[in-house]
């Protein structure tokens, strides 16, 4: 990977911060993806349009609903087996946390760690980047740095900035990698051995495949907080692009794909309707969909599966009693 950073693109202005690295990632056209995934066959949108701030809002909501196991599950994996994790890490690592949001779920694990070099937080939301990156520095007696970017694409390594870090763990929590195809998960993988270098490791969520009607309760809770999730994708095409839609032609549309392991998301039409677009009509037959979203569920065996063309290998995985989640430590040497 060629990639050397000026001074300017170090030198920032971001006060407890040990560097700040914007690799002004593509963030993508919110008109011109609606477009494109309302002319395809299967009408499709990215899930990552779901998360501006009243979408954010509500999957903060999602994650402590009764129905919404994985974040609680996570969270309490974590933090029962956080000696085992952390010795198995071992002494003198640099954290580097892909898509870090607030950095919410790291302190348990750089405060458990011995000698730990630095954290470094990576996100593509810039100024929340920043804002959370630095009220963790303020918090932390640890060098916290920050680069914005996209973990969809490859990321150079930050070792250079660091001169201290010889060994990288990777922290990838809340089966984020569930969103993407396994085809893209192993293209994760292998970009995250390539920013992490020789002897790293990867500290990942993994959500598992259980019953399937505790997976459709999960993305289809009682209170309608994942129906409102994923009907914001309209409100957010009539607040942003003026888009002409009946809200109430849309209904939430969550099941389990056994062929695919995975949930679906989708927006269906519940009569004949449109989405209109300044010029462009998009129709909807009733009962046609919006597919928004695909959360992949793994088995330790798939998962297995999954990474084995990669340079990682599962070290060691922590489950909760039902089998639910699992904590992967995966290392690449
Ligand atoms: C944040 C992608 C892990 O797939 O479970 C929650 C998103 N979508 N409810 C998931 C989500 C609907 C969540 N991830």
């Amino acid at each position: 990977m060629t990639y050397s950073p000026t001074d300017a693109d170090l030198k920032s202005p971001y006060g407890p911060l040990a560097f700040f690295l914007d690799l002004h990632p593509d963030l993508g056209d919110f008109r011109t993806d609606v477009i494109e995934g309302l002319s395809l066959p299967q009408k499709g949108l990215s899930p990552k349009y779901f998360y501006d701030e009243p979408g954010s809002k509500l999957f903060n909501r999602i994650t402590g609903l009764e129905e919404y196991y994985p974040t609680r599950t996570e969270r309490a994996l974590f933090l029962e087996h956080a000696d085992a994790i952390t010795a198995a890490i071992g002494e003198g690592a640099a954290v580097f946390e892909y898509g870090s949001g607030s950095s919410e779920k790291i302190e348990w694990l750089v405060r458990g760690l011995k000698d730990p070099v630095a954290y470094v937080a990576m996100d593509i939301s810039k100024d929340h980047l920043i804002e959370s990156a630095s009220a963790l520095a303020e918090r932390l007696d640890l060098p916290v740095a920050a680069i914005c970017a996209d973990f969809h694409a490859p990321v150079p390594p930050p070792a250079p900035h660091l001169p201290d870090a010889r060994r990288w763990l990777g922290f990838f929590p809340g089966s984020t990698i569930g969103n993407m195809a396994p085809t893209a998960a192993a293209r994760f993988l292998d970009n995250a051995a390539d920013t992490l270098g020789a002897s790293a490791k990867l500290l990942i969520g993994v959500d598992l495949e259980k019953d399937k009607a505790v997976l459709e309760a999960a993305y289809d809770d009682a209170e309608g907080v994942t129906a409102a999730f994923n009907l914001n994708l309209l409100r957010r095409m009539r607040r942003e692009l003026d888009a002409e839609l009946a809200l109430e032609d849309f209904e939430h549309l969550a099941f389990y794909n056994e062929a695919e392991a995975r949930i679906e998301m989708h927006l269906r039409a519940r009569r004949d309707t449109a989405i209109v677009l300044g010029e462009r009509r998009f129709n909807f037959a009733a009962g046609e969909t919006l597919h928004t979203e695909n959360s992949h569920k793994y088995t330790l065996e798939r998962f297995n599966a999954l990474i084995a063309p990669t340079p990682w290998r599962v070290e060691a995985a922590w489950t909760d009693a039902r089998g639910w989640y699992a904590a992967c430590l995966l290392s690449n040497s």
